[in-house]
């Protein structure tokens, strides 16, 4: 992505929507934020198309965007700040260490839209449909827990269902209607598919719960 001109002060300038020390509200969201029903989580939220409607729709609901391109997530934050969104919050984060900022339970549902595929075979593990993604998923979910799931890419689609089918998540469609991503907006302009889908949290064994 192209390096954006005073991407320091123009952080700076969104610093309000900024949760700077993630870990430390590790087991306290919800305590810190009282006022809203549940949390949700956006995982790669990119230039923030999708983030903010989805916040601008369920204003009960805290909608936490985790972003690790600050390129990106800078874009995001300026138009939260126009639109001046209270129940949205970003991270500058890679979603690799999501347990470190929240604890079993704390998130009732994750939204992933078009990840990057890494195509390669020695990038599989950077997948976030990657089994050990999954496993922080189901980690940091409830047992009626799930994420949300969109992508265009083929491929990454097939692999994503096999890892999902083989870490015990149940998948089914999404319903019509969701709002929009900056890729979905432009893939779906060109007439290319995109598939959609909802993946549930394993149900857990005694032993595991
Ligand atoms: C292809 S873009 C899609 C952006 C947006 N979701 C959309 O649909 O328009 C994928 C985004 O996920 C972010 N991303 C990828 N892996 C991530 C990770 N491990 N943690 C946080 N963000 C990640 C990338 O930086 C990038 O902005």
């Amino acid at each position: 992505m192209r390096k954006k001109p005073n991407l320091v002060p123009r952080m700076e300038r969104c610093a309000a929507l900024q949760i700077m020390e993630p870990e430390a509200l590790k087991g306290r969201w919800h305590e810190e934020f009282p006022q809203y029903k549940s949390i949700r989580l956006e995982i790669g939220c990119g230039k923030g198309r999708f983030t903010c409607e989805q916040a601008l729709r369920e204003p009960e609901i805290l909608l936490i965007a985790i972003e690790k391109v600050q390129d990106a997530m800078v874009v995001a934050e300026e138009r939260a700040l126009a639109q001046e969104i209270p129940n949205l919050r970003f991270i500058d984060f890679d979603a690799e260490k999501l347990t470190d900022i929240f604890a079993a339970g704390e998130i009732e549902r994750i939204y992933i839209n078009f990840p990057d595929p890494w195509r390669k075979t020695r990038q599989y593990k950077r997948r976030l449909s990657a089994p050990a993604f999954l496993e922080r998923y189901t980690v940091v979910l409830p047992p009626d827990g799930e994420v949300w799931f969109k992508t265009d890419n083929e491929p990454l689609f097939q692999w994503s269902m096999e890892s999902f089918a083989a870490s015990g998540w149940a998948v089914r469609e999404m319903p019509e209607g969701t709002p929009m991503t900056d890729y979905e907006l432009k893939f779906t302009e060109q007439g290319i598919p995109i598939h959609r889908v909802i993946a549930s949290v394993p149900v857990r064994k005694e032993q595991d719960a």
